[in-house]
């Protein structure tokens, strides 16, 4: 049994079940602005899950063509793509965790053949607050099943601080046992469906030793401690809750989203958790050694390289099948961005140029029984990558050479200068991350802020300001970095305040740890406007604000006293938050009912009280009449 078998057996398995096979939607998302591409096989699914009835019935399953953008970074270890195809089935108001959780550990043990011993489960703890009761049902019901085959199956609770306890089936919260569209609960929009869920993994135990892979991490090891011994093969989700302005209310159906990746779960089945050697890969994997003349697996650097081609080339016939060929816009600039850094790591590997198409033909080859698309379209794929090839190859040797003077000077730790980074983007075609890969690798650093700025002032970008949307879309915001995204916008606010009003944003970075804001001043902040600051803000998140956001035009916008980037990326209507009433005037004072208003695209938390106590750490010059702070929340 190969993986193509899996992907045809799971769909058989469920057609069997009442369900009706769909083919896989686009990978380009039709009336879903939450992301560039399709990241699930739910998200063509809202409309049903919501309650409009699919043409097919309540149970619907598929094999869907994912990319999810913002696990780019992660490829090029054993286990992240951008692209996967994700197995689906559906209940829309029909079955429910009854009929789910013992169809799904037949077909994994009974169908796919995986040993139970292997199998560890997750379910939700439960959420007062929330008011979200713990998932005993489905942790009894997976219970069962294991022991029905003489397999212990023991539940335990708090496995991220007590371990693996003896036990088979924990339990966690909602950072880890929930699933949304747009993440946690805290993060959801009004609007939006989710619900608790329960994921399926795999215990790679000795497998891993055996293919030296990754190292364990420290103690305590649990199934989502990430250490590389467990991987999720299968998520079930519960759909049966929608976030409302008051908490959440129940779906008028209660659905069943199943998804589980089609690679992982071929990876458990030869027990190797390296999914690049899963069949899916094998005739690319041995079309680059044969180019090469390298073994797949031997040396670091080049196992990295193999990788990266191997997912980028396979991403982007996908893209391009779906109608995003290389451009500079949307889905076209990802397209390129990928196809341009494989042919990087293709030279880095010794291929002689042009050989690009030989790859997408291996892909093309592979996948054209489950998606005949490909065959149809296999001319203009090619074509496309052909010429995109040539049009990069063009002015890579003459881009490296340009970046390699222009960062003859520089000391390490020094700043490639924006505007070599956007001569770099504009006449030689590099796109920003492989400049940014470039600094990275000569130990120089480089300013993404400035360089985005710099696009939209050449109007390169779509309106929509796709950059933005590579950083991850929803999923990337981890609850920390929502918190700093608040914080930034009382920031703002209070910089507004104290300075006066020539202090506005010129840049933004957040990250889980801190936030990073530049603005317009022309000298160091004093200790006595640092601390004015500083109070201000801490002042704000004490009244615990509600923060709550409206979509208007920008002449509105600017009317209600919006602060923020108007640019013309925005649109007409703009998403503008508001902390305090959203009725008021906005005022930075203490005691006001409205601190501030911005536009942004969120997300935000809903009350500042939950932001704890905001401390500027770093004050310093950005550039000329450019202040930049650090801060944290502690
Ligand atoms: N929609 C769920 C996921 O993507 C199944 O994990």
């Amino acid at each position: 049994m190969n993986a193509h078998d899996i992907r045809e057996l799971y769909l058989n398995y469920f057609k069997d079940k009442g369900h009706k096979i769909v083919p896989s939607a686009s990978i380009l998302p039709e009336n879903d602005p939450t992301t560039l591409f399709t990241g699930s096989g739910m998200q063509p699914m809202v409309p049903y899950l919501l309650g409009e009835s699919h043409p097919g019935g309540t149970r619907i399953t598929d094999s869907q063509k994912c990319i999810r953008t913002q696990d780019i970074e992660e490829v090029g270890d054993n286990r992240h793509t951008t692209f996967f195809e994700m197995l689906g089935n559906w209940s829309l108001g029909d079955y429910f965790k009854q009929e789910q959780i013992p169809w799904m550990f037949d077909f994994l043990t009974n169908i796919v053949g995986l040993d139970p011993k292997n199998l560890y489960i997750t379910c939700f703890r439960g959420n007062e607050e929330l008011q979200i009761a713990k998932d005993v049902e489905s942790a009894e019901l997976w219970k069962k099943l294991f022991e029905e085959k003489g397999v212990e199956a023991n539940i335990a609770d708090f496995p991220e601080k007590n371990g693996m306890q003896d036990a088979r089936i924990f339990y966690y919260d909602e950072s880890k046992n929930w699933w949304s569209r747009a993440g946690v609960p805290n993060n959801m929009p009004v609007g939006e469906p989710g619900g608790p869920d329960t994921e399926m993994f795999w215990d790679f135990g000795g497998a891993l030793e055996l293919h030296k892979v990754s190292e364990w991490k420290d103690e305590p090891c649990h199934v989502n401690c990430d250490c590389g011994r467990f991987l999720e093969i299968g998520n079930n989700v519960f759909m049966e809750y929608q976030k409302t302005e008051n908490g959440f209310v129940p779906l008028s159906q209660k659905n069943v989203d199943f998804g589980g990746g089609l690679e992982r779960i071929a990876a458990a089945k030869i027990h190797n958790p390296d999914i690049f050697m899963t069949e899916l890969f094998t005739p690319i994997r041995t079309t680059l050694e044969q180019l090469s003349g390298k073994v797949y697996g031997e040396g670091e650097k080049e196992v990295y390289a193999f990788r990266v081609i191997m997912d980028h080339l396979r991403g982007v016939t996908f893209m391009i099948l779906d109608g995003a060929e290389p451009s500079n816009k949307d889905q076209g600039y990802f397209t390129r961005r990928m196809l341009r850094r494989a042919i990087r790591f293709i030279d880095t590997l010794g291929i002689e140029s042009g050989k690009c198409t030989d790859v997408i033909k291996q892909v093309i080859d592979t996948y054209k029984q489950a998606y005949p698309a490909l065959q149809e379209e296999k001319e203009r794929i090619l074509n496309a990558v052909e010429k995109e090839e040539e049009k990069f190859r063009k002015t890579l040797s003459a881009g490296m050479k340009k970046f390699t003077e222009i960062t003859a000077s520089l000391k390490t730790g020094e700043k490639v200068e924006t505007k070599d980074a956007f001569d770099l983007y504009q006449s030689f075609g590099f796109p920003f991350e492989i400049t940014k890969e470039l600094a990275e690798e000569g130990g120089f650093t480089i300013d993404e802020e400035a360089f985005k700025k710099e696009m939209q002032k050449h109007q390169n970008m779509s309106r929509e300001g796709a950059a933005q949307k590579f950083k991850g879309g929803m999923s990337d915001h981890s609850d920390m970095s929502v918190k700093y995204h608040t914080a930034t916008h009382l920031l703002h606010a209070a910089l507004l305040e104290v300075l006066g009003p020539q202090a506005t944003q010129k840049g933004s970075n957040i990250t889980p740890e801190r936030l990073r804001f530049d603005f317009v001043h022309g000298e160091k902040l004093t200790d006595e406007e640092k601390k004015k600051v500083e109070d201000l803000v801490n002042a704000a998140i004490k009244e615990d604000y509600s923060v709550s956001f409206k979509e208007m035009t920008v002449e509105e916008a600017k009317e209600k006293g919006a602060i923020g980037l108007f640019g013309d990326k925005y649109g007409d209507k703009v998403k503008v938050y508001t902390v305090g009433d959203p009725n008021g005037a906005p005022q930075a004072h203490l005691g006001a009912k409205t601190f501030s208003r911005e536009l942004c695209g969120g997300p935000h938390v809903e009350k500042t009280g939950t932001l704890g106590t905001f401390k500027i750490k770093k004050e310093k010059a950005s550039s000329a009449g450019i202040r930049r702070i650090r801060a944290i929340l502690e």
